[in-house]
């Protein structure tokens, strides 16, 4: 079968690391390009971040640096859950810089999607400021995408906010523009990565599983997404697994809005599921996850890669 080619749009990220490592070592998943974005960390950190993992992984992926702000609002990182570099923890080799491209995110994403024979499937696991500056500029590639499947939002509470989810609430008027693209759009939220834990028996595992498990040990040692005692949230790693294992989860077609004007809900996604909104759907939202699945697939696809 012919691999489903994607485009990962990411702020690496100690979560991001992992979910990106998932891609590149899938045999269903063909990682044409990698863009990044201010989120997790600054820009620059979360590139150099990305061109270290591809050096760490000996994968030639190009990197595209995006957005080094959100649309509207001054960035306000998550430094506290990923610490100050973004991946820090581990000591990796010298980022592969040849592998930057010249070309920034938004027009490197139109050239691959415009250039690709078979439609491009979006992966922001970021806030997701690049993608909503893809639309705005060149609406056309929309006819060449074929779903956009993200990490972010929720269908309870948030991370950033009471009633917001970091990758969405750091750039909220990105959000709305990717929901109401009219693209087929499905939303993996905090809410399910909730659910999507690595526990301290998994990770005693993980650290067995060759380069990649040892890497990832040292970093879930410093990753306050949860704890390592009781669980890590692998929250990105949850829109791979739509891609790559959507069994594992329970999934509503809905509408989805982005609250912006809300003095205390900004940023939140207003998941419609009993439709008091009269909207058709735009939106297919993960609501569960099977959380055993999840560790399961979760550690097979781990010790897939090197
Ligand atoms: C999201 O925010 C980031 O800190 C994680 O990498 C993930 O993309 C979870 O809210
Ligand atoms: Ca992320």
């Amino acid at each position: 079968m012919a691999k489903r080619p994607v485009i990962i749009d990411t702020d690496p990220g100690i979560d991001d690391a992992l979910a990106i490592a998932i891609a590149l070592f899938s045999d269903e998943l063909d990682v044409k390009l990698i863009t990044t974005t201010a989120g997790n960390v600054s820009l620059e950190n979360v590139t150099n971040n990305a061109l270290k993992l591809l050096s760490f992984f000996g994968k030639d992926v190009p990197v595209a640096a995006g957005a080094p702000r959100p649309l509207i609002e001054p960035l306000v990182d998550a430094s506290n859950v990923h610490g100050v570099t973004g991946m820090e923890g581990f000591d990796f080799p010298e980022p592969k810089t040849e592998l930057l491209l010249k070309e920034n995110a938004v027009n490197a994403m139109r050239r691959v999607i415009m250039e690709s024979e078979e439609p491009i499937t979006l992966v922001p696991i970021a806030p997701m400021t690049n993608i909503a500056l893809l639309f705005s500029m060149y609406p056309e590639v929309k006819g060449n995408i074929k779903e956009i499947v993200l990490m972010g939002g929720s269908a309870s509470r948030g991370n950033k906010g009471v009633m917001s989810e970091f990758n969405v609430a750091t750039d909220p008027e990105a959000a709305k523009i990717v929901f109401d693209s009219g693209l087929p759009v499905a939303m993996a939220g905090l809410d399910v990565g909730w659910n999507a834990l690595v526990y301290p028996q998994d990770s005693e595992k993980i650290r067995e599983m060759g380069k990649t498990g040892d890497m990832a040990y040292c970093l879930f040692k410093k990753y306050r997404g949860g704890s390592f005692g009781t669980g890590l949230k692998m929250y990105d790693s949850c829109a791979m697994a739509y891609l790559l294992c959507p069994e594992m989860f329970t999934i509503e077609e809905t509408f989805v809005d982005i609250e912006l004007r809300g003095e205390m809900t900004r940023g939140c996604t207003v998941v419609d599921l009993k439709g008091y909104l009269k909207k058709a759907p735009n939106a297919k939202v993960c609501t569960a996850i099977d959380g055993d699945k999840f560790r399961e697939w979760f550690l097979d696809s781990v010790s897939k890669c090197i």
